[in-house]
């Protein structure tokens, strides 16, 4: 299990590690620029907390994992966790791209919708989806609900019998072993919440069978996210693929997709593991191809992979404002920014640990250790909590690399903070994807006082 503790990092080198910013990030003149764009000026102008994506970066993702898929001597798709960041103008950048889309809920499933995004290319995955869920996915016409417990088997048939299309059915398998990784993000142990046992999916696969309206295709797992050691990896695709091929022999003719999920690790901090995305999307779809040759006959599934980190995260900067900067009587640097645990609440809830350059002075002289705190009431509400900095000043821009995934998609208004406006970077042009939240945004769902005193 890999340790989540801290670590100062120093030297120049580190200040700027490149594999951790996003591809179109260069330093000019000490100055944080992107593609063009002084990082600085552009905070100064469009205001912080600020979030802002490199469509380069995201792209040259997608192309990593779409050459990793060749090794796969079958048909593949990408299908992007939309948790991992989404709103309607990405979901029309996804959709563009060919990809699939992995929704969890009514409100994913419903930004995919009104931004358009093919309900053929749509998958939804959930351990307690809704009725609604179910409805609204029906009518849509999504491509495949992931039965996640025997149970929703019952919803479905019930579903069925009122006279709704159900889509196809993939299974989640629970393959039984932890993956490396926060306890938070293991999802493939026996004790998960999520997916059945063999014994169950082999029961869930008969009742499919024997009901005249429901389709079983595709069988899934996913063992966990922010994983570096693809050792697990393999061994949950191994008993995924056996329990393909046994499915199959048992006379589930119809299943057609194998997918052994999302989960790759995106290093956040020099320390992390180094990795080349391409090479580890290979080594997991060459894996595939080999114990698929070894265990199973039939014609080859569709291997379907469903990032969300490791496509979306190194594409996004965060930028913020310093507001204050205190000297504590040990020495220690509090530097308060204008955000914090609201639009990123990884540091508080795993200990992930991040670095940061000063925008304006990528490259200058560390000055000491500081600890990077945002302005909420909640001494768990810090972004960095050791790191090496320059001077920083009152004004003075922050900059947070790998800062795409799980950040915003699990922001919060505690203390009434407003969420941060996002841009997107395309080429040359800065795209404005969402803007900042107001006061009139945390107002719309107050209904006004009835006229009877409360
Ligand atoms: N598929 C399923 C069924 C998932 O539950 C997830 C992520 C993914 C795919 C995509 O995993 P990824 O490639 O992004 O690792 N909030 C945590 C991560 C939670 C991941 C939840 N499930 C974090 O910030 O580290």
């Amino acid at each position: 299990m890999r340790r989540y503790d801290d670590k100062v990092n120093t030297p120049r080198a580190i200040r700027f590690y490149r594999p951790i910013w996003p591809i179109s990030a260069y330093i000019h003149r000490e100055r944080l620029h992107l593609r063009g764009f002084d990082v600085a000026g552009l905070a100064a102008r469009l205001g912080t907390p600020l979030y802002l994506y490199d469509g380069a970066t995201f792209d040259h993702a997608v192309a990593a994992y779409r050459a990793g898929l060749r090794a796969w001597p079958g048909p593949s798709a990408i299908s992007y966790a939309a948790k991992a960041w989404f709103n309607r103008p990405f979901a029309r950048v996804l959709a563009r791209r060919g990809l699939h889309i992995d929704a969890v809920s009514e409100g994913e499933l419903g930004v995919a919708l009104a931004a358009g995004f093919p309900a053929g290319r749509i998958h939804v995955h959930g351990n307690n989806k809704s009725p609604t869920l179910a409805r609204m996915a029906a009518r849509a016409g999504v491509a495949a609900w992931v039965v996640d417990h025997p149970q929703e088997l019952a919803l479905l048939a019930r579903l069925s019998d009122e006279g709704e299309r159900i889509p196809d059915l993939w299974l989640r398998f629970t393959p039984a072993l932890s993956a490396p990784t926060h306890p938070y993000r293991q999802t493939g142990h026996r004790e998960s919440k999520f997916g059945m046992s063999r014994d169950e999916i082999l029961l869930a696969a008969e009742q499919i069978h024997k009901h005249p309206k429901l389709r079983l295709t595709g069988l899934h797992a996913h063992i966990g996210s922010q994983i570096f050691d693809l050792d697990p990896m393999f061994e949950a695709c191994d008993r995924l693929i056996a329990l393909f091929a046994e499915l199959r022999e048992r006379g589930h003719a119809s299943l057609r997709v194998l997918s052994p999920g999302g989960g790759l690790g995106a290093p956040y901090h020099p320390d992390d593991p180094r990795l080349s995305l391409f090479q580890n999307v290979e080594r997991i779809v060459r894996h595939c191809a080999a114990t698929w040759a070894r265990m199973a006959k039939a014609p080859h599934p569709t291997l379907l992979l469903e990032p969300g980190r490791s496509l979306i995260a190194r594409a996004g900067l965060a930028l913020y404002t310093v507001g204050a900067v205190r000297m504590l009587e040990n020495g220690r640097r509090i530097i308060a920014v204008d955000g914090g645990m609201a639009d990123n609440v990884r540091p508080a809830l795993y200990r992930a640990r991040y670095t940061a350059c000063a925008a304006a002075a990528a490259l200058a002289q560390p000055l000491g250790p500081a600890r990077i705190v945002g302005p909420l009431c909640e001494s768990g509400d810090f972004l960095i909590d050791k790191i090496d900095l320059p001077p920083l000043s009152v004004g003075d821009i922050l900059a947070i690399p790998m800062s795409g995934a799980y950040h915003l998609s699990m922001a919060s208004n505690y203390n009434g903070a407003l969420r941060p406006a996002v841009y997107w970077l395309h080429r040359d042009d800065l795209i404005p994807f969402q803007r900042r939240e107001t006061i009139a945004d945390l107002l719309a769902r107050d209904l006004p006082l009835p006229l009877i005193a409360l």
